[in-house]
Parts: C-alpha cells; sequence; structure tokens
C-alpha cells in the first residue's frame, strides 16, 4: 500500500478492495433508509425530470448481447457516480435539483457546422435512437452490464463534420453551484470534462446515451444525453453534456487533471495494468457482489483494438491509465 498522504479528493482503496464496506443491494437500500415500497412512493422511478426526449422504448440492436446477467435496475440508479452533487454514491435525490428541460448544447471548435441546439432537436437530428446492452467497468472495480437507449457517436460527428486538422472530441458537463452542491468544492477543476480521439468516437461502440431500462436517463445516470464508451473506465463516459468541442489539442480530463498517473486520457479497460493503489485483475457486479475476471477492453478487443494496435506503445500501461 502507497504510504502518503491523501488528498481531500483522492478515492479510497477501500471503494475498491476493501470487500467489508462493499454492500449488497439488500444492506444498501437498508442503510439508504428505505424499501421497495417507499422508492416507488418517493417518484425515483418517475420520469418527472426527464428531457423530452422521444422515442422510448427503442428497438433493441441484437449485435450487442451480454455475456452475465442484467443489472438489477434499482441498483444501476442508486448507484452512481456523479461528483457535481457530491462525492458519496447516494446522490440519486440531491441530482433531481437539475432541470434537463430545455438543455442546450453547444457542437464548436475545428468544424464545419457548428450549432447551439436543444438536445431533444440534436438527437432527433441523429437519426432513431436504439436499446444497446453493454457493460461498464468502473475504475474502482465496480461493474455493471445494462440496456442503454441512445444513438451512435459516430452520428454527431457526421452531422459536426470537423475540419482535417481536427484529432479530438472534448467534451464538458454543465456548471451551475446553485444547482449541484460538489461544484462549490473548488479543489476540483470543474466543469467535468473528457476527451476521445475522433477515431475513438467514431468507433461503433462510443454512443450518446439518452436512456436506461427503455426510459429517458434519471439525473443521477446523466441526463439528458451522455457518453457512453464501454471499453473504457466509467469516468471517461461524461454526464449531461452541454459541449462537444473538436480540436487538435489532447483535451485534459477532469480526473486526469486531479491525478495524471491514476486517471489518464486513454484509460483502457486491462486487468493486468492496476491502478497504482489497487489491483484491476477482477470485478464486481453491482446488486449481486459476483466476482469475475476483469476483460483486456472489457471484453471488447474485437471492437476496439485496431484503434491502438499500431500505437508504439500498444503493451504497456500508458493505454490503460
Ligand atoms: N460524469 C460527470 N459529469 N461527473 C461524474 O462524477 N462520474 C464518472 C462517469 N461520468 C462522473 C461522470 C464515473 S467515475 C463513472 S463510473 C460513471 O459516470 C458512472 O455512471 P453511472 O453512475 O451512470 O453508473
Amino acid at each position: 500500500m502507497l504510504l502518503r498522504t491523501k488528498k481531500r479528493w483522492e478515492l479510497p482503496e477501500s471503494v475498491a478492495t476493501d470487500e467489508a464496506t462493499y454492500l449488497n443491494r439488500r444492506e444498501w437500500l437498508k442503510t439508504a433508509g428505505f424499501t421497495g415500497l417507499g422508492l416507488a412512493a418517493s417518484g425515483l422511478l418517475s420520469k418527472a425530470n426527464a428531457a423530452p426526449i422521444t422515442g422510448f422504448p427503442a428497438a433493441q440492436n441484437s449485435a450487442y448481447q451480454l455475456d452475465r446477467a442484467m443489472t438489477d435496475e434499482m441498483d444501476a440508479v442508486t448507484y452512481t457516480n456523479f461528483y457535481e452533487f457530491g462525492s458519496s454514491k447516494n446522490i440519486w435525490r440531491k441530482a433531481k435539483a437539475l432541470n434537463t428541460d430545455p438543455w442546450m448544447v453547444t457542437i464548436d471548435g475545428m468544424v464545419d457546422n457548428p450549432m447551439e441546439i436543444d438536445a431533444a432537436d440534436l438527437v432527433k437530428k441523429l437519426g432513431n435512437m436504439e436499446e444497446r446492452l453493454y457493460r461498464h467497468r468502473c475504475v474502482e472495480t465496480w461493474a455493471m452490464a445494462v440496456p442503454w437507449t441512445g444513438v451512435a457517436m459516430a452520428e454527431l460527428v457526421k452531422l459536426a463534420s470537423p475540419k482535417p486538422g481536427a484529432k479530438y472530441l472534448r467534451m464538458e458537463t454543465f456548471l451551475d453551484t446553485d444547482v449541484a452542491p460538489g461544484q462549490k468544492q473548488s479543489w476540483y477543476p470543474w466543469p467535468y470534462i473528457e476527451g476521445l480521439t475522433i477515431d475513438e468516437a467514431m468507433n461503433e461502440l462510443a454512443f450518446i446515451g439518452t436512456g436506461l431500462y427503455g426510459k429517458p436517463l434519471e439525473n443521477q445516470n446523466g441526463a439528458p444525453i451522455r457518453l457512453v464508451v464501454p471499453w473504457k473506465y466509467g469516468f471517461k463516459s461524461i454526464k449531461s453534456i452541454v459541449r462537444f468541442t473538436f480540436t487538435d489539442e489532447r483535451p485534459v480530463s477532469f480526473w486526469e487533471e486531479l491525478a495524471p498517473k491514476e486517471y489518464g486520457f486513454w484509460a483502457n479497460v486491462h486487468p493486468g495494468h492496476n491502478h497504482p493503489r489497487w489491483s484491476q485483475a477482477n470485478e464486481r457486479m453491482l446488486g449481486t457482489n459476483e466476482m469475475r475476471r476483469t476483460e483486456v477492453f472489457n471484453g471488447y478487443a474485437e471492437q476496439v483494438q485496431y484503434l491502438y494496435q499500431d500505437m508504439p506503445n500498444f503493451n504497456g500501461r500508458d493505454l490503460f491509465y
């Protein structure tokens, strides 16, 4: 174990390694202070906060299948990472304060077709939504398998029409300290930023998520639109996006700015490249606590390996942090 002073924003090793502190779903719900009935009454699963993106439920694209049981919906919508609302996983009530309708999105930078557009209109322009079953692997070692609704990110790239010199896509989450108390914590470099290469954004798996379990995204899962890149650690999948900027400079993401050796730009999932403070060999399924061996590129090597195989450091650590 690394012996040094922890910074205020650092994740404790226990989020990844301490089985005793990991709560199974039943225990967690009890700790959070509600029962199944209470959840229904609280309106947790209501669509009151949903953006007016229409087309739910969307037809499932059968090309994307799971190799494991689907995660229970209640687990996926109540155990979330959304630091804008606090560093606890239990922020779903706080996230209700976010108004996602209307939701203006800017597409700018090195593009032929810059625009400011409401999220629902943008999604309509990108084509028919579809449902895809994807694995999700958090860098903290928890994992889930869920049905996302959304549209291919490649469609957004085509709509924006990047200029020849553009190489990266930088994405930005909203900034509003009045609704998001976490953004008052000045030691974080708000707003949340993430980035992909344009080639990654064009990959068939890169997805703009608009829904989960056949319904619009709950705020805590990143309403109204978020990124879903299942071969990378979950922190790359930025939530509640307000801006897509095409650029020739590699974006420095939120977590990379805080700790580049722990949360780098590439962040591809790999069982053999450990996080400096914990192992990445295994993952724990949300809700069931089932332990599974972590897979290279989270099991999506066939679809994404071509993006990286000619890079000089393909087998080195760089691509995985
Ligand atoms: N996006 C923003 N804006 N803020 C965040 O704190 N957390 C990331 C990612 N996107 C985060 C974010 C992390 S660490 C993970 S694992 C996933 O969202 C979690 O997605 P989920 O909560 O919907 O499961």
